[in-house]
């Protein structure tokens, strides 16, 4: 098979987009932020991040940023690595008390999904668990829209979450995780700047990038004829497979960083046809015992995919070709995947990150509850979901 290269000059160049919201990609755009506010008329900016951001350099820059531009702003960082319902009050207060016109969401998945939620509630007034859409309809707003203008800025590659409103918030009473969202919100800019990821520690790169290529291969795994993210998943995918490794090795290589970047941003766009099992059970893992999203789902990958992938042999074999694996067949795909799980160290069962065997019936009960659940290509029952999950927590691989 012929091998296919990153593109230096289309990575490493800036580039504006207007879909799938109005985005400014490239190497250094980040110093472009205060002009940027100028254009969408903010004046006092709530920059929220995540308690474990908030001391890196990019708060620091974004506010120098601001001042330099004469503009206002005030940091909220009290988020966690799984967003909680009490959080996201926290925020709301302190945009009102502040009062803040627009929000400026800077982080991984984490801050940006906090940012989210507390655009949606904080000036509305609607409770927060009123965006969640299982089985309801979208609010009807009056013909207002009452949510304040928000900037996603991804520090890690990812989450692929600057595109979109979705926000996954943990609902500490029930212990569960969900996804909010309204359609009328939306980032009016995602600044993508891959030198914000240089300094992402070889872990959280390896764990948040493999999150990317789950979005893309669930994403692109969900039965619907839906060519847009299809297309997105397999460009994903191609970018991750010549980015992902040379990114942890290699931390300081702006094209990896791009690659990857760009792999998470269009993961994000994949999984706006859905999700499926890896997700499912990792909403509910994190949510109970707060363990990293991206490691979560890397360790429950080869169990579903064990389960989802036959039957799938057309999929599989437009999958692997994207990544340039040589052998493009069910095994051969499950090979590959696992091969890089093992380069990566990414452990091999939930119980090596504190998940205990006897969790196995409440995290699949609840995970049947998660919108990624009835996604997934095939409709797993209560016995095959425990199955899947006992397999997770004892030896995914
Ligand atoms: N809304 C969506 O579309 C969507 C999609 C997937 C995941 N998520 C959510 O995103 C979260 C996971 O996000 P994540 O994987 O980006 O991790 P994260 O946001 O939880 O961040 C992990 C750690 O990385 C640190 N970090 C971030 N950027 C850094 C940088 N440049 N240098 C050094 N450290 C840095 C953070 O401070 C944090 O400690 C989960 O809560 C998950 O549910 C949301
Ligand atoms: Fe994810």
């Amino acid at each position: 098979m012929q091998s296919f290269k990153l593109n230096e000059t289309d990575i490493l160049s800036n580039q504006d987009w207007t879909f799938p919201t109005f985005t400014a990609y490239g190497p250094g755009r980040f110093k472009e932020i205060g002009k940027f506010c100028n254009n969408f008329n903010i004046t006092n900016a709530l920059i929220v991040t995540d308690s474990g951001s908030v001391n890196l350099p990019f708060i620091n820059d974004l506010s120098n940023y601001l001042s330099d531009a004469k503009l206002k702003s005030a940091i909220y960082s009290n988020i966690s690595p799984n967003p909680r319902d009490d959080e996201i009050d926290g925020g709301c207060k302190k945009f009102i008390d502040g009062n803040h016109d627009a929000i400026i969401a800077i982080g991984g998945g984490s801050a940006m999904d906090g940012g989210k939620a507390i655009s949606l509630t904080a000036k509305s007034g609607i409770p927060l668990w009123d965006f969640e859409f299982l089985d309801k309809t979208p609010r009807d707003l009056k013909g207002k829209n009452p949510f304040p203008k928000i900037i996603t800025i991804p520090t890690t590659a990812g989450t692929g979450a600057e595109t979109e409103i979705t926000a996954m918030v943990t609902d500490t009473k029930k212990g569960m995780k969900f996804c909010l969202w309204h359609p009328d919100a939306r980032p009016c800019l995602a600044l993508v700047d891959p030198e914000l990821t240089l300094k992402l520690p070889a872990n959280l790169t390896a764990w948040t990038g493999i999150d990317a290529m789950i979005h893309a291969i669930e994403g692109y795994s969900v039965p619907m004829f839906h060519p847009l993210c299809d297309g997105s998943a397999l460009e994903s995918l191609s970018l991750i497979s010549k980015s992902l490794h040379l990114a942890v090795e290699e931390p300081d290589n702006l094209l990896a960083r791009g690659g990857m970047i760009m792999g998470s941003y269009l993961g994000g766009v994949a999984f706006l046809k859905g999700l499926g099992l890896v997700h499912a059970i990792s909403h509910m893992v994190g949510a109970e015992y707060n363990t990293h999203h991206g490691l979560t789902n890397a360790i429950i990958l080869p169990v579903v995919m064990d389960y989802n992938l036959p039957g799938l042999e057309e999929k599989v074999k437009r999958m692997s070709q994207a990544m340039q694996f040589e052998d493009s067949s069910i095994n051969g795909f499950k090979n590959n995947l696992n091969e890089m799980l093992d380069i990566l160290k990414i452990p091999r069962g939930l119980n090596e990150i504190g998940v205990p065997e006897d969790s196995y019936e409440r995290i699949a009960k609840k995970s049947m509850l998660d919108q990624a659940y009835g996604q997934n290509p095939k409709k797993a029952s209560l016995d095959e979901v425990k199955d899947l999950v006992i397999k997770s927590i004892k030896q995914a691989r």
